[in-house]
């Protein structure tokens, strides 16, 4: 089957198409295969293959295969919950490449994925669709529930533009909270669609940490950090409130009994089931910014990394 490897570690341009053998039903006990159409380019993607996370890496060296959103087909029938799932179902789902560290991932045409991974497809939901939601779906709504905001609350999300972002800016406004989206210039009508109610520019910490003063001169119950901002942004938050961050190294240190979390999503079915549904219902907006071939990985990474993109890119396999 063709997969895309880092050969070693380094810009685009060390991503390359190779052939691996097709998983066979059973190679590996628990596991089903997936015959996936769609797979999402993700951050952790772009700093895996630049070495960048060489310490979580430990043993694990290049060739590997990147890739953690996918969408797809059951090729084997998946058990779970209410009978499983069978064969030819439609499935989408994250593998955690990094608590993993197998080297497989999802920029390959068969993958073996846990059942407990996989949530099904609506009917009205594309496979490009459902590739750009689980990991940043999951991992904003795993990350609000541990926030326990009640609802009236005022919630900051930086980084609102990018794709975990501008989930969060939906799942709070939902839960009733009062949430001031830091967004891309130009992003601003649709942010408030999304149900942002105030919008500030993104730049240099202070300055935001000044427009959302203007904002919120009472400071925010929360702040959701989409954009790893870090230590700056703690001084947006009220005394006794909290700092959502989404990487350990990007969590400042406790002061003014702010509650500081670190979020680590972690594949859950049934939430992304639940999700899934919302796309469908028109109820939760997803975007896709590119669609592109498997084989031009290396473009869609230099893509990714070139600025502010309008939602997940996708690879199609
Ligand atoms: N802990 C977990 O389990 C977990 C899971 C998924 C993702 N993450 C992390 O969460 C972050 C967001 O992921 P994502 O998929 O939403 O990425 P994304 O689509 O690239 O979004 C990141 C957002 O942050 C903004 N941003 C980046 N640097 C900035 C800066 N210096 N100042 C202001 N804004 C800045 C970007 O602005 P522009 O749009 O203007 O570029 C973008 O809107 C990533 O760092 C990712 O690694 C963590």
């Amino acid at each position: 089957m063709r997969v895309v490897e880092v050969s070693e570690y380094g810009g685009p341009e060390v991503l390359r198409m190779a052939r691996r053998p097709e998983p066979e039903a059973g190679d590996v006990p628990g596991r089903v295969r997936v015959r996936l159409k769609a797979a999402g380019v993700t951050v952790a993607d772009l700093r895996i293959r630049a070495g960048l996370y060489v310490h979580e890496t430990g043993d694990l060296r290049p060739p590997f295969v990147l890739g953690t959103d996918f969408a797809g087909r059951l090729l084997d029938p998946a058990p779970g919950p209410e009978g499983g799932l069978p064969a030819g179902t439609r499935v989408a789902g994250f593998r955690p490449w990094l608590q993993e560290l197998s080297g497989e991932g999802t920029y390959a045409e068969v993958i073996q994925v846990d059942p407990a991974w996989l949530a099904p497809v609506p009917d009205d939901v594309d496979f490009t669709a459902a590739a750009s939601v689980p990991l940043a779906a999951v991992t904003a709504r795993q990350a609000l529930d541990r926030l326990r905001l009640p609802a009236g609350s005022t919630l900051l999300v930086t980084g609102a533009s990018g794709v975990v972002g501008r989930f969060a800016v939906q799942f709070a406004a939902a839960a009733g909270l009062e949430v001031v989206a830091v967004s891309y210039e130009g992003d601003e009508s649709e942010l408030k669609v999304l149900g942002a109610k105030h919008c500030v520019t993104r730049g240099e910490p202070a300055e935001v940490l000044t427009r959302v003063l203007d904002h919120a001169p009472e400071r925010v119950h929360a702040v959701f950090d989409g954009a790893l901002t870090g230590p700056p942004m703690l001084a947006a938050v009220k005394d006794g409130g909290v700092f959502l961050a989404l990487a350990p190294d990007r969590a400042p240190a406790a002061e003014r009994e702010i509650r500081v979390e670190t979020a680590l999503a972690t594949p859950d079915a049934r939430a992304l089931k639940e999700i899934l549904q919302q796309v469908a219902d028109r109820q939760l907006i997803t975007r896709v910014a590119d669609v592109m071939p498997l084989e031009e990985a290396a473009e869609a990474h230099r893509r990714a990394e070139s600025g502010h993109r309008p939602g997940r890119i996708i690879l199609m396999i």
